[in-house]
């Protein structure tokens, strides 16, 4: 297959876009964010400015340049894909304020049961409305009535049209009730976002550590979907914490990441020997948690040059918070996420 590389300015950012591919699609497929809505050729807002090479159209549009525009080489990066290697001047998103709410009307594809307590839900946009998220943001899933709630999306911003989440059930939850028992495929769930600053700076080079509580894990299956998506180099380290053994419901999937990121290590942790279907009590989360902490400054003595993400309920996750820090982790090198349950 015949691949051009493409150089972004002023970012400098370079990828590859395959025969037929459009510029856009390339570069949301190894992670980049930039600017775009339709994916169609309709709205412009994917316009960029072709600055050397050549492109040529790979697909219809019907967005009319301005003679400014055309003056200026603008382009539409989703019609456009690379006859030859191509230098062209595109914004990237920088954080999580340059990406615009949206509201998107998804349909269930699939509902996953991967143990008895949890659901992976797999949510599908219609056909010209990716959701734009950066890995580790969260979105509001509305099913009618009070059916309505905040969760991390799981899967990568590279594939913004497939959507993941993992749902837990909770007893008493109406939310996850109506999920397990009364949601079928082909309903409709309407999304609204994204939304939080929960997401990963892959500007860093600095070793990463993630720390989960239960589906806490699931901003960091974005996260790490999309560091392999970036082929990002420096080490990372997940450290999974769930209450019962049996609980590491994708155990075997972060596995195969072991073969897809170099310097990948996953720890998995446990917080009850037994077997048992009733929840711990929030004494013995807290001192899972501290526990948790612990290993980690075993395994890392010396966090001054680590970033380190958690996300659990807030009121476990700071039992680690103060240990971390004793150890040289800096205060702005910290991301912490609740899990939203509300
Ligand atoms: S994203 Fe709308 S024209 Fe390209």
């Amino acid at each position: 297959m015949t691949t051009r590389r493409v150089r972004l300015l002023p970012s400098e950012k370079e990828f590859d876009v395959h025969e037929h591919e459009s510029v856009l699609d390339a570069a949301l497929r190894t992670g980049l964010s930039l600017s775009y809505n339709c994916s169609n050729g309709s709205c412009g807002e994917c316009r960029a400015i072709l600055i050397e090479g050549e492109l040529k159209r790979c697909s219809h549009y019907d967005y009319v340049f301005s003679e400014a525009e055309k003056n200026q080489g603008h382009v539409l990066l989703c019609s456009f894909t690379a006859q030859t290697d191509v230098t062209i001047e595109a914004a990237t998103n920088q954080g999580a304020e340059d990406i615009p709410i949206q509201q998107i009307r998804t349909t269930v594809c699939k509902i996953d049961r991967v143990d008895k307590r949890t659901i992976i839900l797999h949510l599908k946009t219609p056909r010209s409305q990716n959701l734009r998220f950066f890995a580790g943001q969260h979105v509001t899933l509305n099913m009618g009535e009070t059916r309505i709630r905040n969760k991390s999306v799981a899967s990568c911003p590279c594939n913004a049209r497939f959507l993941q989440f993992h749902i837990h059930n909770n007893p008493g939850d109406e939310f996850a009730n109506y999920v397990f028992n009364k949601l079928k495929t082909s309903d409709e769930v309407i999304i609204e976002g994204p939304w939080g600053v929960f997401t990963l700076d892959d500007d860093s080079t600095r070793p990463i550590i993630l720390l989960a509580y239960e589906t806490g894990f699931a901003p960091f299956q974005s996260m790490l979907e999309h560091a392999i998506a970036l082929e990002l180099g420096q080490p990372i380290h997940l450290y999974w914490l769930v209450d019962n053994p049996g609980g590491h419901y994708l155990g075997n999937y972060i596995r195969s990441w072991v073969d897809a990121l170099d310097n990948f290590r996953y720890i998995p942790l446990t917080a009850n020997k037994k077997l048992e279907d009733e929840g711990l009590t929030k004494e013995k989360r807290i001192a899972a948690l501290s526990k948790a902490g612990r290993q980690i400054v075993e395994d890392h003595p010396d966090l001054s040059g680590h970033d380190i993400y958690m996300c659990g309920p807030n009121t476990l996750t700071h039992a680690a918070v103060k240990l971390l820090l004793d150890h040289g982790l800096q205060k702005d090198r910290l991301f912490v996420d609740a899990v939203r349950r509300f």
